[in-house]
């Protein structure tokens, strides 16, 4: 008989990864041995994601000839495009991406192939695709004409230009690109879990960044940081303590707090936090940064609990324009990078993820013909 299985896999190591590390005591997190405090900010989304992918921060060179692959894979696939305006038309936006990346495989001349060079290729197009998606998806629902991409942008700045319409200012681009620093990988979160037991059939990578973006679809998981916007937005500001206790007192669970494994405050909300604070000094509107400070001082006292990164991401791309429904496309245009690097870490060394479950069910049924149960 198998052993009581642990609720939720809590303390379960489930794989060996070189490609990022928690210390959830200490509140650190490490990409490749890289502390995020000296990556955030200095670091760009371009050269983490060359990180994870490639297993080495680049050199100048490797990252022009990573940023060029980028560029080229920031063309749409035939199948993608073709279906944009109808799944734009009946599809919210996660269920959006997660059916375009599935269309996007039928385009990709290395579909067929789980080689380590085809599969760095796929994740090079993955995460140059991804921020293209999310914003051709925002057009066609709005009918807005988007400017085409521009080679000469970053990923960060490329996405503001498509959402927003304008030429993103300098600091708004530099907030954003460690926006995308700070959410790329996080050890065995469920999106990444996810595809990676689906990579581990031997499956492709679009399979399992499909299975990745259904997981972190969940408002446990990704999809808490639109939830937290639409907390606040439901708030009146002028009541924002007693309203959180409420809802605690009610045993509702406030998006946006609290993490398996941080026992402390997660490192990348302390980055979050300060860059929602300053772009609501800069916005001349502070009122959702007041709000959130106050609920994080609520949420501590009444539950010991703190922010995740959800939590103040949330206003963060609030100030920056971003529709508040694709805050989860963000965080998707981001984790790509990781997820594509445990794929191909998944298939570099592979062994069929197969757990076993604790049979809880009747025995001993005794079967009777239709007519008789
Ligand atoms: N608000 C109120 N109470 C909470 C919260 C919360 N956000 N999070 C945990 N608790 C309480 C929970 O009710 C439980 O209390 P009790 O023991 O009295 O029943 C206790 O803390 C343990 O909670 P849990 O849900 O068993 O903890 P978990 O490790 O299974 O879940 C979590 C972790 C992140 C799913 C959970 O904290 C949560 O639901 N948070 C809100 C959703 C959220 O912000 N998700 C984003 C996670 S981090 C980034 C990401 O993955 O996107």
């Amino acid at each position: 008989m198998a052993d009581k299985p642990t609720k939720g896999l809590a303390d379960v190591v489930a794989a060996s990864t070189a490609l990022s590390d928690i210390d959830g005591q200490a509140g650190r997190l490490f990409y490749r041995g890289y502390d995020i405090h000296d990556l955030a900010g200095r670091t760009t989304f371009e050269e983490t994601a060359h990180l994870l992918q490639h297993g080495s921060l680049p050199t100048r060179e490797q990252l022009a000839d990573y940023g060029a692959e980028l560029v080229r894979g920031r063309t749409l696939g035939a199948l993608a495009e073709a279906n944009i305006p109808e799944i734009a038309d009946k599809q919210a936006p996660m269920e959006a991406l997660r059916t375009l990346v599935s269309l996007a495989s039928g385009d990709d001349p290395d579909k067929d192939s789980n080689s380590p060079e085809a599969n760095l290729r796929k994740a090079a197009r993955l995460t140059a695709q991804q921020p293209i998606l999310v914003a051709r998806y925002h057009a066609a629902r709005t009918g807005a004409e988007i400017p085409e991409p521009d080679p000469e942008l970053s990923v960060a700045a490329n996405f503001l230009l498509q959402i927003t319409g304008r030429v993103p200012d300098p600091h708004a681009v530099e907030i954003f690109d460690t926006c995308l620093v700070l959410h790329a990988d996080h050890t065995m979160n469920a999106s990444t879990f996810a595809a990676r037991v689906c990579a581990a059939t031997l499956s492709d990578m679009h399979s399992a960044i499909v299975a990745a973006i259904g997981t972190l679809k969940g408002p446990l998981h990704g999809g808490a940081n639109e939830q937290v916007m639409r907390t606040l937005e439901a708030l009146d500001p002028a009541s924002v303590a007693q309203s959180v206790r409420d809802r605690l007192a009610a045993h509702e669970k406030i998006m946006g707090f609290g993490h398996r494994v941080y026992k402390t405050e997660d490192p990348r909300a302390t980055h979050l936090r300060r860059m929602s604070r300053e772009l609501a000094e800069a916005s001349g509107d502070d009122t959702y940064y007041r709000m959130s400070k106050e609920m994080e001082e609520v949420v501590f006292e009444t539950k010991g609990l703190y922010p995740n990164v959800d939590f103040y991401a949330a206003t963060v791309y609030h100030y920056l324009g971003i529709p508040t429904d694709l805050f989860t496309p963000v965080f998707s245009v981001s984790r790509m990078s990781g997820w594509t690097a445990h794929v191909i870490e998944q298939h570099a060394d592979n062994r069929l993820i197969r757990p076993d479950s604790e049979y809880v069910g009747e025995r001993d049924q005794k079967w009777k013909p239709i007519d008789e149960r």
